[in-house]
């Protein structure tokens, strides 16, 4: 029979409780019989001494027996009473006097004296009965004995009514206890049910509500622990079903994965046999997953050759891994691919597996070839048109060489026009004044027969002699006007024809160089009814080589001539100078003509660019231009223009012309 705890605890302290009671009993009984028997002994003695001293002077003298009434008395009434009997005997044991309900026989163990004694009295307790003995002295100083029997029943009954009640009181007691017990093992129960059903909630893993707090009891600590227990265990259960959830959605992730996958993937065991295959893998072979799953994969034709199979194998056995080894394989629909495969190992459901994965790179590798066979074609072709280039640029240099030394030519030629332009203009305008001188040294001439004949024939007159002599002033005063300005202009002509040819570095004054060569460009100026305007400042000086500066010049009153003002009568030519700093000279040479458009301007200083091809334009002259003053005159030239608002050269240079190498 299975007893609960709580049973068994009941029964326990009932049984400890029943012990504590028996034993109190126990010893109370004992404690009362040693007082019981104490006091017994001391009322034997008591009475022993009180009958001894009343019993003594009728024994010594024999007389006892004079003491039957009063001891009848003494005895009649047991209420009255201790003593039940009294016998005295002498020292053979023989009774000398009797009285009261003696026993038939003194017990053994007063008569041979092994009963315990107290102060000479001996005494022994049978039933209720205190039997005592003691020495007495009798006639003839003979030693007897006073034997008497006290009556303990009044002791015996008030000891079993203190056994009564104090049983009685154990009882209610041990009532009282078990009843405690009881209802303390109720609440202890209770609280050992809420812990055995909190335990039993933890173990379906369903935590309940936390144990009450109670009053720090061991319960309570094993509660709290319990408590504890149950919050770790649930912290690790809901851990426990996150990382079960992660995992989950992972080999979901995976399969997901795994099956979308482009590139063809299989997965085998250590034996090779197929464990899974994706999509990929089944449209890019030509079997279903049913077919493969299972099997080794040597036993499809996968592969081109089974030395194939053997190779990539080997590899992997080998290195543990493959990575991206190309492979000829069976392709669905007959055909072989070359294929690049990796391989990885893992394990999948505790077992050791490899991942394969296959790239068709038959068509990459294909394309490769293509184009490492385009590339040869190309190197070879891009070597054959690169001789065919060194062929055609020798052809070019020397073509170049061509147009250099034509250049050159056509330059020369430009000067030598310009030359012949100038020898024009100074033969035109020496023309005046040699004329004039012609003239009127003719008519000098004519006046001086004219005067001989007359002095002659004798008609010479004052009057007209002084008429002559006005006349002869006249004549040389224009004569030598006409040659001193044909002198002039020689000097000023020379000057740049020097300069010109020669082209020799030296200080001059800007505005000399203006004027002298805007004097050769008078004739066409003025046919063209063209004004001037010259605003150089009369000290400005340059370093600098004026047959250049004449060539610019030149160019710039040509153009404005023959484009700027082709087609109109009232130009204005103007030259503006001034010294910026840093040494330098900023000169700007501008007409109010028909300016150029965009396009032009754009390609102005591009050589051989003209508008007037086939009409005398060679498209040189502002070339020309650019090179003098970017290169012998290192400065910069700029053009400014639009259609019909004239046209602005603006030229800077230092003062100083860098000094020419060579
Ligand atoms: N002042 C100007 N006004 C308008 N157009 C001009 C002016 N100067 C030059 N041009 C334009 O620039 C072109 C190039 O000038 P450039 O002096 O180089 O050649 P060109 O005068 O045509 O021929 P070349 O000077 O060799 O006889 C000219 O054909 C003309 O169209
Ligand atoms: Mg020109």
């Amino acid at each position: 029979m299975s007893l609960s705890l709580r049973a068994k605890f009941l029964l326990l302290s009932a049984i400890v409780q029943a012990m504590v009671v028996a034993l109190l009993i126990g010893n109370s009984q004992r404690v009362m019989d040693s007082a019981v028997g104490k006091n017994a002994e001391r009322v034997a003695h008591e009475y022993a001494v009180t009958l001894n001293l009343t019993l003594s002077p009728y024994a010594i003298r024999g007389r006892l027996s004079e003491l039957n009434d009063y001891w009848t008395e003494m005895l009649s009434d047991p209420q009255d009473s201790f003593v039940r009997y009294i016998i005295v005997l002498d020292q053979n044991d023989v009774p000398l006097a009797t009285a009261g309900e003696h026993p038939p026989a003194l017990p053994a163990a007063l008569r041979n004296g092994t009963a315990p004694a107290m102060n000479g009295v001996r005494t022994w307790q049978v039933g209720s009965t205190l039997h005592a003995r003691a020495p007495m002295l009798l006639k003839d100083n003979q030693i007897g004995s006073l034997n008497f029997g006290l009556s303990t029943s009044e002791l015996d009954k008030a000891r079993e009514e203190v056994f009564l009640q104090s049983g009685l009181i154990s009882l209610v007691g041990l009532g009282l206890g078990v009843l405690l017990f009881y209802a303390f093992t109720q609440g202890i129960g209770r609280r050992l049910r809420a812990l055995t059903g909190q335990a039993g909630q933890l173990m379906k893993t369903a935590f309940g509500r936390n144990l009450p707090d109670g009053d720090g009891d061991e319960i309570e600590v094993y509660a709290r622990s319990l408590n504890s227990m149950s919050v770790a265990l649930r912290e690790r259960v809901l851990q426990l079903e996150a990382s079960q959830q992660r995992l989950s959605e992972s080999e979901a992730r995976f399969k997901t994965l795994f099956d979308m996958a482009p590139l063809p993937l299989s997965v085998t065991d250590r034996n090779g046999r197929i464990i899974g295959a994706n999509q990929a893998l089944t449209s890019t072979f030509g079997y279903t997953e049913k077919q493969l799953i299972g099997q080794r994969s040597d036993s499809f034709t996968f592969w081109g050759a089974p030395e194939e199979r053997e190779r990539i194998w080997q590899l992997y056995m080998r290195h543990g891994a493959v990575h991206g080894e190309v492979a000829n394989m069976a392709l669905r629909g007959g055909g072989t691919g070359r294929l690049a495969i990796w391989s990885s190992s893992l394990t999948l459901d505790g077992v050791d597996a490899i991942i394969w994965a296959l790239l068709d790179m038959t068509a990459e590798l294909n394309a490769k070839q293509e184009l490492e066979e385009l590339n040869a074609s190309l190197e070879r072709r891009v070597s054959e048109r690169s001789a065919e280039l060194e062929r055609a640029n020798g052809d070019l240099s020397h073509a170049l060489q061509t147009l250099q030394r034509t250049q050159h030519d056509l330059i020369a030629a430009e000067k030598m026009a310009s030359l012949g332009s100038l020898v024009a203009g100074i033969a035109h305008e020496l023309n005046t004044p040699i004329g004039n001188s012609l003239l009127a040294s003719t008519a000098l001439g004519d006046r001086v027969v004219e005067f001989e004949a007359m002095l002659s024939g004798g008609t010479l007159r004052r009057s007209t002699l002084s008429a002559y002599n006005e006349e002869v002033k006249l004549a040389s005063g224009l004569i030598s006007g006409s040659l001193n300005k044909a002198a002039n202009l020689i000097a000023s002509f020379k000057q740049i024809a020097v300069d010109q040819t020669n082209d020799q570095r030296r200080v001059f004054n800007l505005l000399a160089v203006v004027l002298d060569t805007a004097a050769t460009y008078v004739p066409r100026l003025r046919r063209a009814n063209c004004g001037t305007a010259f605003h150089v400042p009369q000290g400005l000086a340059l370093d600098s080589y004026p047959g250049s500066w004449y060539q610019v010049f030149n160019n710039l009153i040509n153009n404005a001539l023959a484009h700027a003002f082709e087609d109109r009568s009232d130009g204005t030519i103007s030259i503006s100078a001034r010294e910026l700093d840093g040494g330098m000279v900023e000169i700007v040479f501008s007409d109010n003509g028909a300016g150029m458009a965009e396009e032009v301007r754009r390609h102005v200083f591009d050589p051989f660019f003209t508008t007037k091809m086939g009409r005398g334009g060679t498209g040189l002259g502002m070339n020309i231009v650019y090179n003098i003053v970017t290169g012998m005159l290192g400065g910069r030239v700029t053009v400014a223009s639009q259609p019909g608002q004239g046209t602005a050269v603006r030229i800077v240079v230092p003062r100083s012309s860098p000094v020419r190498a060579g």
